[in-house]
C-alpha cells in the first residue's frame, strides 16, 4: 500500500525512532509500503518516520533493478571513512537539493526483516543513500548537515529579502 510522505516541518521528522522487536507480518507490511511509497515518488531511499511510523527502519535502492532494494531495520553505522559530497534531496523537502559532504564508506550493523544480524559495507552514493536515510531514525535532517558557513549564508540572504 502507498501511504503519505510526511514532509517538513511535520514533528516526526524529528523525533528519535524506536528500536523494532518484532519481525511478523507488521513490519514486513510496512517495509512494503516503503517499497511501494519509494519507488512511486521516484526515490532512492526511504525511512519509517516519513511515512509517520517512527520506528527504526530504513529502506535504500541506488541500483534500481528487481531485487536491489536492501531493508536496515535497527541499523548502528560502526565506521564511517573517507569523504565525499553529493547533490541530495529528499522526499520530505519536495524540490530542494543540497550538496552535503558524507563519508565515502560506511560500515553498517542492522537486522534484515526476519530479525538476523548482518553487516554491509557500503561505498559511494549507496554510502551516502544509507547515511541520509540513518540520520532520519535520529530526526537529522539532511540540511541539518550543511557545512556552518552556508547554512550562514542562507539564514544571512533570508534575511535580506
Ligand atoms: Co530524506
Amino acid at each position: 500500500m502507498r501511504r503519505t510522505i510526511v514532509e517538513y516541518p511535520h514533528p516526526v521528522l524529528k523525533q528519535r525512532a524506536v528500536e523494532l522487536n518484532d519481525f511478523g507480518p507488521s513490519l514486513h507490511a510496512l517495509l512494503d509500503d516503503l517499497f511501494e511509497t519509494m519507488k512511486a515518488a521516484d526515490g532512492i531511499g526511504l525511512a519509517a518516520p516519513q511515512v509517520g511510523e517512527s520506528v527504526r527502519a530504513f529502506i535504500v535502492d541506488v541500483e534500481n533493478t528487481p531485487g536491489s532494494v536492501r531493508e536496515f531495520i535497527n541499523p548502528e553505522c560502526i565506521e564511517m571513512k573517507g569523504k565525499i559530497a553529493f547533490e541530495e534531496g529528499c522526499l520530505s523537502f519536495p524540490g530542494l537539493t543540497e550538496t552535503i559532504p558524507r563519508a565515502k564508506n560506511v560500515t553498517i550493523l542492522y537486522q534484515d526483516r526476519h530479525g538476523k544480524k548482518q553487516r554491509f559495507e557500503a561505498e559511494g552514493l549507496l554510502a551516502v543513500a544509507i547515511q541520509h536515510e540513518y540520520d532520519h531514525l535520529d530526526g537529522v535532517l539532511f540540511i541539518e548537515r550543511l557545512p556552518f558557513w552556508k547554512r550562514l549564508w542562507r539564514k544571512v540572504s533570508m534575511n535580506n529579502r
